[in-house]
């Protein structure tokens, strides 16, 4: 594994802001939680990771369909799908900052020494290690001190804030004030649909794709030949009014999904959900994710979303810690018959060998846009040495990014802006953009510092017109990871290119 850089997450945030990759949202107005931007670079990047999923999951595919839902769906439907019920977080404010928090992720901590209380102290944090530093520094000097010499025989006790017994309670990480009791709170944003802003032109943006593709199952399947199993994908905008945002765009309030449902015999679901979490692990790891950073964590029972049987989550090591990146769900004939009871509408399906009428089983790889493309930022990020032009070792950072995602496939560059080398470049910059390839012109500037900036955009490949261009008609093709320089004729660099980034 990749030795990941100290300090990963803001280097990788100042590089994203500094290249255009993701901007804050409305930033010259102070931003606002949980919303995010992508520049130029960013936004073709996550262009790339959609194309690349679409391609491998759609085009490849003969089991498989696309489709592209409205965000704002008739509300029944979720009434229907359990989310005006179900998609709650239990929620708790501070009474005295007024901070808000998601209960479970507020922790007591509390340090005996014997039947004497050290320290007490509320902590956010997803884990008991987490928890203990937080605890530690939390603590004045003194307590520190304390906490250090008697390490051994101190007993440490955590407590979620909401699992706590009813006598005792979870202090705010933030300012130490008393929490209110665990509230749930529903995660839809509502909105209103007409002229009328009453309880009757209520609606949701949707908080997940998945329910667009169950209305319209029924109508797929009339107007298609498609026979059990097939799966039906979309790519789509989904919207969940987080408590709390955090680790950049890993957790935000509007991001991207790409899920697919795929429907199939219920005898045959376990077989499918088997195939799909290996099908969907292996993916990440084909472009670039390194498999000993991702793993499949099966879920608890008590874990498990209200629609599903089994649930397992591809978990990728973010520089935050293992963090999901898309689950794996087996959910059975869920949704078909909740909508099915709700809309009144026959949604079996008839089986014509069998002549059996029944609801598919479904299998639901779920996977975030924004999630994927942190995820191969982060591995993508590296910093090595790289020759200048007068062969010294140089500091660089490059963005190793699989050639598939790279924004940017190649760039052109004159060595000097004279002798004819500009019209050259620019001759060869436009025939690889013919041939469909994303490639950058940049005459500016030494270019070391040329190479520089592309390393940061995590351009693969980089071509130079020479001297010994206008002699011979060669140029040098310099790659990205190995540094190798190589000559190619000008009249070979577009196939040269489309077979190194393709
Ligand atoms: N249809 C099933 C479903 O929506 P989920 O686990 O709630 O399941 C699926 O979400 C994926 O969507 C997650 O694995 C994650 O990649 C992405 N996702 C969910 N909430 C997100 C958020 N607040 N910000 C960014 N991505 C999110």
């Amino acid at each position: 594994m990749a030795e990941q850089p100290s300090g990963l997450m803001d280097k990788l945030v100042a590089l994203c802001k500094r290249r255009g990759f993701i901007f804050q949202s409305s930033e010259i107005y102070g931003g606002i939680g949980g919303f995010w931007d992508y520049g130029p670079l960013g936004v073709s990047l996550k262009r790339n990771i959609k194309a690349a999923w679409w391609q491998d999951m759609v085009v490849k595919r003969d089991d498989m369909v696309g489709l592209d839902c409205s965000i704002i769906m008739n509300p029944k439907v979720w009434e229907a799908s359990g989310h005006v019920v179900n998609f709650n977080d239990p929620l708790v404010d501070c009474r005295k900052c007024r901070a808000r928090f998601r209960a479970d992720q507020v922790f007591q901590v509390y340090v005996r020494d014997g039947e004497n209380v050290l320290l007490s102290v509320g902590v956010e944090a997803g884990e008991q290690d987490a928890a203990r530093e937080a605890a530690s520094a939390g603590a004045n000097s003194k307590t520190r001190r304390r906490l250090k010499q008697h390490a051994d025989k101190l007993q440490w006790e955590i407590s979620r804030a909401d699992q706590m017994p009813t006598d005792q309670t979870a202090k705010c990480p933030s300012c130490g004030g008393d929490l209110t009791d665990a509230r749930k709170f529903n995660m839809m944003f509502k909105t209103y649909v007409g002229a009328m802003e009453d309880s009757s032109a209520q609606a949701y943006l949707r908080p997940e794709t998945a329910q667009g593709i169950f209305c319209n199952y029924k109508s797929v399947l009339d107007t298609s030949r498609l026979k059990l199993p097939f799966g039906i994908a979309q790519i789509g905008k989904a919207f969940r009014n987080e408590i709390n945002p955090r680790n950049y765009t890993f957790r935000s309030r509007e991001f991207e999904q790409m899920e697919i449902e795929f429907f199939c015999q219920p005898d045959q679901a376990e077989k499918w959900y088997q195939f799909w979490r290996k099908a969907r692990f292996e993916w990440y790891v084909g472009l670039g994710l390194s498999s000993d950073k991702l793993s499949l964590r099966d879920h608890e029972t008590a874990e498990l979303a209200h629609y599903s049987k089994a649930t397992a989550d591809i978990e990728y090591s973010f520089p935050f810690g293992l963090s999901e990146l898309e689950g794996v769900a087996n959910r059975t004939d869920f949704d078909l018959s909740e909508h099915q009871k709700h809309s009144g509408k026959d949604l079996t399906y008839y089986d014509d060998e069998t002549k059996e009428r029944f609801l598919p089983y479904v299998i639901e790889p779920s996977g975030g846009v924004d999630r994927a493309t942190l995820a191969f930022l982060c591995e993508a990020y590296c910093e090595d040495e790289a020759p200048d032009e007068h062969g010294n070792p140089q500091k660089r950072t490059v963005m190793k990014l699989h050639p598939r995602l790279a924004p940017v496939k190649v760039a052109v560059f004159p060595l000097v802006k004279k002798d004819g080398m500009p019209e050259i470049a620019d001759k060869i910059h436009k025939s690889l953009q013919a041939a469909g390839l994303a490639s950058f012109y940049d005459e500016k500037g030494a270019v070391g510092r040329r190479y520089r900036r592309q390393d940061e955009a995590g351009t693969p490949l980089c071509v130079t017109v020479d001297g010994q261009t206008l002699e011979d008609q060669t140029v040098t093709v310099r790659d990205r990871d190995s540094l190798v320089q190589q000559r190619v004729a000008v009249d070979q660099v577009v196939p040269y290119v489309t077979d190194k980034v393709s």
